[in-house]
């Protein structure tokens, strides 16, 4: 007999992308080219300055020891220097500053350090999955869907959460929605949290991927400065996904937890890493981004406009976002249907419903492949609408 799963995580619902995964295989070994924007994972390579830094920082030995599971110090530098430069907001680098294994790692480890068995924790609906399952769920503790609707710009109802929570997780530029968040709104949702006693757990992984003229914030411009940590990321700016680092500012109290909570279950990113984030985000001289941060988001922008422009001409209604490389599209009926229908000419969106209930009616189309490829989905996609 195999070993029985503990409680908490037969609570984990069976993974959806799992399922779809499944499918898009059983399609692939049938012969289907098959025209993925299922995945947020960038299909770019890392920028070759910042590869080259990695082997730099590989070829030295010093870095080949562990490192110290909340950051290296010249590393946390580096960071607190960036929230100068680029939001204009001092933070302490010993002790408000934590270096992540990707953002995803400090979102699932924030509620280890925080919430208590049974203790309810606010997760926006659509949303990341990593809130309300390897965050809440993996601690015991309750997710609460927090709806987000389209007639709010995806921005939660404050007046309608319950105030007995620990914690509420927000993001913006937002998964899967592509929604923004204006900073008076962020300040409201700050003071709600401050005056509730609820933590505030702000995900910027998409902070950089922002187009036209938008610049996104740091929660930290908007909060009296206690009771929020906000998490970021390499990962989407510089195309440096499987490398494994991100970073959590804020609140020395939550960043201090958090940390405790890492000393106790990892050793931290590679030390050959970490280090390349001090070249990475050293490319910024100031707020603007960098030119070659700038040409990266330049080729998701022109991806999003072809694909915009591709679904308006088959009858969709839909806005270019203003972040992240997703389009979270409006279709008739299930979203698991559609996204089938959508599979069967070898075209891979993901359904809403993967995200919460209030994500069923939409899919999700992540930008990740040339615009040639976004045209001939477009094509496809003709056929079975
Ligand atoms: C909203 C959001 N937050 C966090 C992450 C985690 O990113 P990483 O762990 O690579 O920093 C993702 C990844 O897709 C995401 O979509």
């Amino acid at each position: 007999m195999p070993f029985d799963y503990a409680t908490r995580l037969k609570k984990i619902p069976p993974y959806l992308f799992v399922e779809i995964d499944d499918k898009v295989r059983k399609k692939r070994q049938e012969g289907i080219d098959i025209i993925d924007f299922g995945i947020g994972d960038p299909d770019i390579p890392t920028p070759s300055p910042i590869v080259e830094e990695v082997k730099r920082q590989l070829d030295d030995p010093a870095n080949h020891r562990y490192p110290s599971s909340g950051g290296e110090p010249d590393v946390r530098r580096a960071v607190a220097e960036w929230y100068h430069r680029r939001f204009n907001v001092e933070v302490d680098p010993d002790g408000e500053v934590a270096i992540l294994i990707g953002s995803k790692e400090g979102i699932a480890n924030i509620c280890r350090a925080f919430v208590n068995p049974g203790e309810k924790v606010l997760c926006p609906d659509p949303g990341y999955p990593v809130y309300s399952q390897g965050g809440t769920l993996l601690c015991d503790a309750i997710p609460v869907k927090v709806p987000l609707h389209p007639d709010k710009g995806f921005l939660p109802d404050l007046d309608a959460l319950p105030s007995d929570a620990k914690m509420l997780y927000l993001n913006y530029p937002n998964n899967p929605t592509g929604a923004i968040a204006p900073k008076d709104f962020l300040w409201k949702a700050s003071t709600w949290c401050v005056e509730t006693d609820t933590i505030l757990c702000y995900d910027n992984a998409y902070s950089e991927m922002t187009f036209d003229d938008y610049t996104a914030p740091s929660i930290l411009e908007c909060c009296q400065g206690t009771g929020a940590i906000e998490f970021g990321s390499l990962s989407k700016t510089f195309n440096m996904t499987g490398y494994r680092i991100g970073y959590a500012v804020g609140d020395a109290n939550l960043i201090s937890g958090l940390r405790k909570v890492k000393s106790q279950i990892d050793s931290g990113t590679s030390m050959f890493v970490q280090r390349a984030l001090i070249k990475a985000l050293g490319m910024y001289k100031g707020a603007e981004k960098p030119d070659l941060v700038k040409q990266n988001i330049k080729v998701y922008q022109d991806r999003r406009d072809v694909l915009v422009k591709g679904l308006r001409g088959l009858g969709f209604k839909i806005d270019p976002p203003k972040g992240t490389f997703y389009l979270w599209l409006k279709v008739d009926g299930s979203s698991m249907e559609f996204a089938d229908r959508m599979l069967s000419v070898g075209v891979v969106c993901t359904p809403g419903l993967g995200f919460g209930e209030f994500g069923d009616g939409y899919v999700r189309f992540a930008t990740t492949q040339p615009v040639e490829r976004i045209e001939e989905a477009i094509e496809r996609m003709r056929k079975v609408l």
